[in-house]
């Protein structure tokens, strides 16, 4: 009997909360798409609240964070699926990053070196090229190691889904699959 191969987890984090959200869509479709090595977990930035250093100097990191430290400190890779609001980072979403880089002498246990994935969608022409581009810097910052593969960007996201969020698109749902197969081989999966 040939034995299982391994799975690695990777955590996706959707950088929209809204329910109709295209980049929780495309996240599901990158988990559905996934190689076999590979166990997309889907976690969320819900109950993060806005950074506030009075808060974190009285009572410390909240529960949510704790545990997404956690989560993401225990996963082999990190997924981010993000939108771009104004050529940048989603306000949220960058706001979750920063509680989960707290206390800066945890940085290196959650995120260094965690090979870290980024693609997203938008209405837009533009396919999160620039919020993609800005998370960059954020990542150096925090000593992961990006996967600079090939892109994966997602313009004009309201027509490739359907009704129930599934993506349609066969051409996309191929650029998924290969993304995803590109990430778990950067990760040695
Ligand atoms: C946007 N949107 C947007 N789209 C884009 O391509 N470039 C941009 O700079 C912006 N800026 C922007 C700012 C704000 C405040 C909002 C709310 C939206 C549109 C965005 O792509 C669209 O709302 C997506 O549907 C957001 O992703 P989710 O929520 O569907 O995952």
């Amino acid at each position: 009997m040939i034995a299982p191969m391994p799975q690695r987890i990777v955590v996706g984090l959707s950088g929209s909360l809204r329910r109709g959200s295209l980049n929780t869509m495309l996240l599901r479709a990158a988990r559905e798409l996934a190689p076999d090595t590979l166990q997309v977990e889907i976690a969320s930035i819900r109950d993060i609240p806005l950074y506030d250093g009075d808060l974190e100097a009285e009572r410390g990191v909240p529960d949510a964070v704790r545990a997404l430290k956690d989560r993401i400190a225990s996963a082999a890779g990190l997924l981010l699926v993000t939108p771009e609001y104004n050529n940048s980072i989603p306000g949220v979403f960058k706001n979750a990053i920063d509680w989960l880089s707290r206390p800066t002498a945890d940085i290196a246990r959650v995120f260094g070196d965690r090979p870290v994935a980024l693609m997203g969608a938008t209405l837009g022409p533009g396919g999160t090229i620039l919020a993609q581009t800005a998370w960059l810097q954020v990542l150096r910052t925090l000593g992961t190691r990006p996967w600079c593969g090939p892109r994966l960007m997602v313009s004009r996201a309201d027509t490739v889904f359907d009704a129930e969020g599934n993506l349609k698109d066969e051409a996309l749902a191929t650029r998924v699959r290969d993304f995803m197969a590109g990430f778990a081989r950067f990760m040695g999966a």
